[in-house]
């Protein structure tokens, strides 16, 4: 949890990174967000908990997910969304960070963000009277995560003593991962190329927060793919980095998701990739649509834990 106390109203709950956030309010997000998604299962919808509250969705790159699932989650639970394009706000450049969020939580009840630089969501959320939402930054995706633990608890019925092998980029979502393995008391394994590893920082920030970190990095995918319960991979090109694609593409080559690589591990093990995927450069298609491969409903899941999340910081749960 972040509660912040601002000088414009009382105490907050933000949703900024997996770490610091308490490991049962994280839980307790993942609670209710089961509730919610076996009752709109049953019953086809669910309870007006968010009813007439409107979450602002701030945006400086492109989504499907995210934004969709926000929407989607604010409507079924009775309120409502609005979409904010980069054009349109111009954070930073058009209008300060802080007069933005001031002016945002006048008129709405939370925020969410997804932006380039980490420090814009901190300061948007330092300035906000609403709870702010990150809806990925360069640094993290912890919604992503959130929902990527809510499929992995539903494929194997539990997490204990799981292994999770990430293979590419130490990115946003990489970081998320660490965070959320490490607090849920689930072995991380990544293999990234060097020069594209997690950041140490990052690793020893995981360490101090988790009692029991079972954490290696390593350069070489088979490695860890072996005895990995669940492979995970993400695009080698994250939002902001495409100048660098000549580049990063024959470095991360040796890192594809491909039927050989699955070959090195266990027959039971699933794939997972948090889409956008691009097809048959660091995952083949193969995989992407094989038996294996639970990308689907995890991508599925980023609504149920939207709900989860949205039902606790604006609906009371
Ligand atoms: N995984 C994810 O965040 O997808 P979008 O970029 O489409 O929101
Ligand atoms: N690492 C990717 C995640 C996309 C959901 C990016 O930042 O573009």
């Amino acid at each position: 949890m972040n509660p912040t106390a601002t000088a414009a109203g009382p105490a907050k709950t933000d949703f900024i990174d997996i770490l610091p956030t308490a490991h049962p309010l994280l839980q307790h997000f993942l609670n209710v967000a089961m509730r919610l998604k076996k009752q709109y299962q049953s019953t086809g919808r669910n309870e007006p908990l968010a009813a007439g509250k409107v979450l602002a969705m701030i945006f400086e790159k492109p989504s499907l997910r995210t934004r969709v699932s926000f929407d989607v989650a604010m409507q079924h639970l009775g309120g409502s969304a609005i979409y904010i394009s980069p054009n349109e706000i111009g954070l930073g450049v058009r209008e300060s960070i802080p007069d933005a969020a001031r002016v945002l939580s006048g008129f709405c009840d939370a925020v969410m963000a997804r932006t380039f630089a980490h420090a814009t969501i901190e300061g948007l959320a330092k300035h906000s009277r609403r709870p702010v939402i990150n809806g990925l930054s360069d640094h993290s995706h912890p919604c992503q995560v959130m929902a990527d633990i809510m499929t992995i608890q539903e494929h194997f019925g539990h997490l204990d003593n799981l292994n999770v092998a990430y293979v590419g980029d130490g990115n946003n979502v990489a970081r998320s991962l660490l965070e959320i393995c490490g607090l849920m008391g689930i072995n991380f394994r990544i293999a990234a190329p060097a020069g594209y590893e997690l950041d140490q920082r990052s690793i020893d920030a995981a360490r101090t927060m988790s009692r029991n970190l079972n954490f290696m990095a390593t350069t070489s995918p088979r490695e860890a793919v072996r005895g990995a319960d669940v492979i995970y991979t993400d695009t080698w090109i994250s939002m902001g980095h495409e100048d660098e694609k000549a580049v990063r593409l024959p470095i991360f080559h040796p890192y594809q998701i491909n039927r050989q690589l699955l070959a090195d591990a266990p027959g039971h093990a699933v794939v997972m990739h948090c889409l956008p995927a691009y097809r048959g450069v660091e995952i083949t298609d193969e995989v992407l649509d094989g038996p294996q491969s639970v990308v689907f409903d995890q991508a599925e899941n980023r609504l149920h834990f939207q709900k989860g999340l949205l039902a606790v910081l604006l609906g009371g749960q």
